[in-house]
């Protein structure tokens, strides 16, 4: 009999249990495993999810892979294992310590599920991305971080706020690095096809893109203990369902650029299409010279962690 769809999630904390739940819920996926350096609270969660599957009358399984071996012919594997910000910290601030985190995983991917397609979410998200690709040693359309459809997400959160109408018609764009210098691009973000530049004054757009950049950090300041989970465990669910439904949607995701934007070797966040292959097409979206201006400054904060990497003979 051929197997169904097998997801494992390397991370049982907040955002990885969470990001389980989602997909047990969306009905897309028929197993899923989870490793974690404490098997018995994964096993906790594994057994409440699919009993949770069991009360909606689902078909998803949830166990816990407690050798990498188990992840064997996992079609997508999710990299949501590390430290989350505490408050004050940036996500710069876990470059050092997840960087180790996400190679020792990495190295099991390479070795158990060479033909997976892999969604990173551990921050800081482009440089661990950066990390996974360099140690999976894996084509860069089958590796990818997730942070832009959260950060267009958010966005589009703010931009309903404002307006207080238009909510599911909003859709909001936010390219470059996942960090405090995300570029909203308001230009091209919209309310059923309207630009929200005709409906929006210029000082709350400024304010909205503000928010979106601090976005993570407004959740930390209220957890205090950890960072958000729901949206970003949602939003990668999404992203999971468009590969394994060869859907070819569209969404914001960090990848590595080799000539797009002018950019290479570097992982940033562009709009591309997801389908069964992983990353199917990059999208390369016109830029004026302000947009410009943020992108690279972006890329140049990214650059800034890659080369704190190599400095610290990681490459
Ligand atoms: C966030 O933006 C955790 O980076 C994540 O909430």
């Amino acid at each position: 009999m051929k197997r169904g769809k097998r997801i494992s999630i390397i991370g049982a904390g907040s955002v990885g249990s969470t990001v389980a739940f989602s997909l047990v819920m969306q009905g897309t996926v028929h197993e899923i495993l989870l490793r974690d350096s404490k098997p018995d609270i994964a096993w906790g969660k594994a057994l409440d999810m699919s009993q949770a599957a069991a009360v909606i009358r689902g078909h998803t399984k949830v166990r816990v892979a407690e050798k990498p071996q188990d992840m064997a012919e996992s079609d997508i594997v999710v990299i949501a294992a590390g430290c989350p910000r505490k408050p004050g910290m940036s996500r710069e601030d876990l470059l050092l310590i997840n960087a180790e985190t996400v190679r020792s995983i990495s190295r099991e991917i390479k070795e158990h599920c060479a033909n997976s397609i892999v969604i990173v979410i551990t921050n800081p998200l482009d440089a661990m991305t950066y990390v996974a690709l360099r140690e999976t040693g894996f084509d860069r359309r089958q590796v990818m971080g997730m942070a832009g459809l959260l950060d267009s997400s958010r966005m589009a959160g703010f931009i309903y706020e404002k307006l207080g109408y238009g909510s599911g018609q909003i859709r909001a764009t936010v390219l470059g690095g996942h960090g405090d210098t995300m570029v909203p691009m308001h230009r091209y973000s919209t309310i059923a096809g309207v630009p929200i530049t005709d409906l929006l004054k210029r000082e709350e757009i400024d304010e909205i893109v503000r928010r979106t950049q601090r976005g993570g950090a407004e959740i930390v300041g209220y957890l205090q203990t950890g960072s958000a989970y729901y949206a970003p465990a949602i939003a990668t669910a999404m992203m999971c369902e468009a590969i394994l439904r060869d859907s070819k949607q569209i969404y914001s995701c960090a990848l590595r650029l080799e000539g797009e934007y002018g950019c290479h070797d570097i992982v940033t966040g562009i709009p591309a299409v997801l389908g069964a292959n992983g990353v199917e097409k990059l999208i390369e979206v016109t830029m004026n010279e302000d947009e410009r201006t943020l992108f690279d400054q972006s890329v140049r904060g990214i650059t800034r962690m890659i080369d704190k990497l190599i400095e610290k003979k990681f490459y």
